[in-house]
């Protein structure tokens, strides 16, 4: 019997902002994530005898308008690996919206494992993460759990992640501060493509990824907390200035988003461990310690009224249930 793929999002520390190949989803720079314990996707793989494939997320038919990026999906890897079947893809979805992740990482990444296992690819789990980054390249870094590293690479075979510690004994956890449960209107691929051609910053991001990967690294080799925090929230406040420097310029930031950068600021100099990171939605992710959290959840739901809150905790690679 076929198993059901179950892969888990990651929130990147050192984001992913803009392709050199569109095609590949190939980067600019390498990226550095967390793979997170509450949020996931299972999706299962059935072959079916007809010509079409047939997508549901979380048991709703979808139509072709809202199934185009996973149709064209699966006619890649068919091409990929040269075959010729069509799957009827069942897929569910916990990565509520309301918790302000992404679903592309954990969904692109338990659907290229879960035809690998239906058509009983063998891949290893470097070619997962090939296969998964052509869905969704922040995809790429859901086949392995706890920090993982994505490495640009050049052409499809060496764009992949590697995991740097699947298991860290890390005092680290994140709390979600979700402020608008509207749909994003600029989608990353649109906003890092944007970014791209025309903020006239982007040749530095490339250099500052470089650097910070590098001590991020360290950081983490050393359990150094303060380092991984500080780090992670310069290198997403940058992101964002290939936003705001982007022409037009742009932004994901809502009123709400500066105000909680703001009461993070304030947290610190409280002596409370806070940073923050922030992907390409309004919502801001807190990195805080298990210690710090309590406070740092009760200070932002003192001072605003229409948030929720959600912790999660540092979560595994790929699975099959
Ligand atoms: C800000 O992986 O969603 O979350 O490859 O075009 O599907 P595509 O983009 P996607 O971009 C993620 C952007 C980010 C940073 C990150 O996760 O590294």
């Amino acid at each position: 019997m076929t198993r059901t793929a179950r892969a888990y999002t990651n929130i990147a520390l050192i984001k992913y902002w803009g392709k050199k190949d569109q095609q590949l989803k190939l980067p600019y720079t390498n990226s550095l994530s967390l793979t997170l314990d509450r949020f996931y996707t299972d999706t299962k793989a059935t072959i079916i005898d007809s010509d079409q494939d047939v997508v549901y997320l979380n048991n709703k038919l979808l139509d072709a308008s809202q199934n185009k990026r996973i149709l064209n999906y699966l006619t890649t890897v068919r091409k990929f690996y040269s075959f010729n079947d069509h799957f009827q893809i069942d897929s569910v979805n916990h990565v509520p919206t309301s918790a302000g992740f992404a679903s592309s990482a954990s969904g692109f990444s338990a659907l290229a494992a879960a035809i690998s296992e239906t058509k009983q690819l063998n891949l290893s789990r470097r070619e997962l993460s090939i296969l998964a980054r052509n869905g969704s390249g922040s995809a790429s870094r859901s086949i392995y759990g706890g920090f993982v590293e994505w490495q640009a690479g050049h052409d499809n075979e060496s764009s992949f992640a590697v995991p740097i510690d699947e298991t860290p004994e890390i005092d680290l956890s994140l709390l979600s501060v979700v402020i608008n449960k509207h749909s994003k209107k600029i989608s990353s691929t649109v906003g890092m493509e944007n970014s791209v051609k025309t903020s006239p910053f982007y040749p530095n991001w490339v250099t500052l990824v470089t650097s910070e990967i590098k001590e991020i690294k360290q950081a983490i080799a050393q359990k150094d907390l303060q380092k991984i925090g500080e780090i992670s929230e310069h290198n997403a406040m940058s992101m964002h200035a290939l936003t705001l420097s982007a022409d037009p310029s742009f932004t994901y930031f809502a009123p709400e988003t500066i105000r909680i950068i703001q009461l993070i600021q304030e947290l610190r100099q409280k002596g409370i461990f806070a940073y923050a990171t922030i992907d390409a939605g309004p919502n801001v992710k807190i990195i805080c310690t298990k210690e710090s959290l309590a406070l740092v959840q009760e200070y932002i739901e003192q001072q605003l009224s229409d948030v929720t809150c959600v912790v999660a905790n540092i979560g595994p690679g790929i699975q099959y249930v």
